[in-house]
């Protein structure tokens, strides 16, 4: 079984301790690419640099709302020079987070605004975060809609938010919280959602899947996930991972 975690933070401070044993382990646990997503400008040449060096890694190049007022005039020069680098092949992650306003929500409305332009010009896919602003996020990916593709990722909205998703050519990304106890909503959207838009990640070390939920995430547990999903689904786990492994390739235009 080939597994593709398609949102992991191995940069995160939570794996300095063992990064490179951890990287090191993941083929041999299945997970045989994961994506590294960016988070703010410092993290752009990080990222790339950690792709560079660890073949079966690919990376994104990105500001997150949390810290959409660092973007200066020079942030969308210094995303465009990453994704010329070797395997940065993605926007991310941007959005809009009302939960947290860790920027105020006019700058963040602008940084999205401003990276989905930037991601149409670079013929890129988008991995994107919403967390409580459905409504301006979907404006704005209207606004978009032509040349946007790329991904919802950690989805938590109702199915008709998901299949506005879908509308727009979106993939719909799910992990650990799709294991949780509460997760009534999100089973009930994989249940009904087309098996070639679904995609699997971690969003590692958050979202901890059940039976681990409180320990660091890795993209090795995106196992758990896909089990719930082949459960909620009726599927085989081999058949679904199988299509969530090539549904990957496909959002990301990675050709093997
Ligand atoms: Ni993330």
């Amino acid at each position: 079984m080939k597994l593709f975690d398609t949102h992991a933070h191995l940069l995160d401070e939570a794996f300095d301790a063992d990064r490179e044993a951890l990287i090191a382990s993941l083929p041999g646990k299945g997970v045989v690419h994961v994506m590294e997503c960016c988070c703010d400008e410092a993290g752009i040449d990080r990222v790339a640099n950690l792709v560079a060096r660890v073949p079966f890694l690919y990376g994104s190049a990105g500001v997150h709302p949390h810290s959409a007022d660092e973007w200066t005039s020079e942030t969308a020069d210094h995303i465009r020079a990453a994704l010329q680098r070797e395997r940065m092949l993605a926007v991310g992650e941007i959005g809009l987070d009302y939960h947290y306003d860790f920027s105020p929500r006019n700058v963040q409305k602008d940084v999205l605004d401003a990276q989905l332009s930037l991601a149409k010009e670079q013929s890129r896919p988008v991995i994107l975060h919403d967390r409580e602003a459905h409504g301006d996020m979907m404006d704005l990916l209207r606004a978009h809609k032509d040349g946007l593709k790329g991904i919802m990722h950690c989805f938590s909205g109702s199915y008709e938010t998901a299949k506005e998703c879908l509308d727009l050519g979106l993939f719909i990304a799910f992990g650990g919280a799709l294991t949780f106890k509460n997760a009534v909503r999100p089973i009930e959207v994989v249940r009904r959602l087309p098996i070639d838009r679904l995609l699997l990640e971690t969003d590692c070390p958050y979202m901890t899947p059940v039976p681990f939920r409180g320990q660091r995430n890795d993209p090795s547990l995106c196992r758990l996930t896909l089990e719930k999903m082949a459960e909620v689904r009726g599927e085989d786990r081999e058949t679904l991972a199988d299509a969530l492994y090539r549904n990957a390739l496909t959002v990301y235009e990675i050709t093997e």
